[in-house]
């Protein structure tokens, strides 16, 4: 199995050529050093995604953990546990038919002014098999632009919709929901399509469904442009599958990549515990 060489407080593994990274070694609750969470820090804007293996966490400590990252970003959709307003249960039960939450490729809250910077996913009950999570690089797909499309996209800023969010909530019966729909449905928020990482300058597309429009295009100009960008950050090459064990903390740089759950798993029981850690202002890329 290829390592990672530049890490030696724990294993990285990574998952594929361009987007993913495993984790062994590392006992993240029980390590207060604050080079761990800069090491994982290190490792998740290299790899996008890391699979966090082996970690004994519950709600409360996944809250203590998630804080050392950064401050929470706040999330105006799920109602959260008691007493943990930064941590939200998806929980499905064995008989439950209802839609699995996030079962589409999303970007998570994207059409808020600083999209979260990580999501943080731990798994405490996990299927015997199924209920992957899928993950789609859009530095790849920045790098997969034509020079043409390049220059059309540059300048332009995305109309990121929270629209029909409520509604695809809603679909899953477990959830509680925090919003109100008719206030939620009418939020938006404009990033520019080619952004700038800080602090690593990387350069990513910023696409996801819940783009209605670019600002300067009517949406009739703007849907093959936005379904041909999607349809590049969703090339195989460009993606990569999470395999969850139970103990499992999942970390994704959000902003530059998409997701997706896999409903494969009816019949079995699966609990995750979600946060999110503040993000940025999104930064245009310079060229
Ligand atoms: C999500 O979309 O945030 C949930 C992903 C999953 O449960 O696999």
């Amino acid at each position: 199995m290829l390592r990672d060489a530049d890490f030696a407080r724990f294993e990285v593994a990574p998952l594929t050529g361009v987007l993913g990274a495993e984790i062994r070694g590392g006992d993240l609750a029980g390590d207060d050093d604050p080079a761990t969470v800069a090491d994982v820090r290190r490792a998740l804007d290299r790899h996008l995604v890391l699979a966090i293996r082996d970690q004994r966490l519950d709600p409360q400590s996944l809250h203590r953990l998630a804080r050392r990252f950064g401050p929470f970003s706040g999330n105006p959709v799920h109602t959260p546990l008691p007493g943990l307003d930064d941590i939200v249960a998806f929980v499905r039960e064995p008989g439950d038919g209802d839609a699995v939450v996030g079962d589409h490729w999303h970007m998570d809250l994207a059409w808020m002014e600083k999209p979260p910077a990580i999501v943080m996913l731990y798994g405490e009950t996990i299927p015997p098999v199924g209920g992957d999570t899928c993950f789609a690089s859009l530095v790849q797909a920045c790098h997969a632009l034509s020079p043409g499309m390049r220059r059309l996209l540059r300048g332009l800023t995305g109309v990121h919709s929270a629209r029909g969010v409520y509604a695809v909530n809603a679909r899953a019966g477990r959830l509680g929901l925090s919003a109100d729909r008719d206030r939620l449905d009418v939020v938006e928020a404009r990033h520019p399509v080619i952004c700038e990482q800080p602090g690593t300058g990387r350069s990513y597309l910023l696409v996801n469904p819940v783009i209605s429009r670019f600002d300067a295009l009517p949406e009739a100009e703007s849907r093959p442009i936005l379904d041909h960008l999607l349809a590049t950050a969703l090339r195989p090459e460009f993606t990569c599958r999470v395999r969850w064990a139970q103990g499992t903390l999942l970390l994704w740089n959000n902003p530059l990549v998409l997701h997706t759950a896999i409903d494969d798993y009816r019949g079995y029981r699966r609990v995750t515990y979600r946060t999110t850690v503040e993000g940025w202002t999104q930064i245009a890329a310079a060229a």
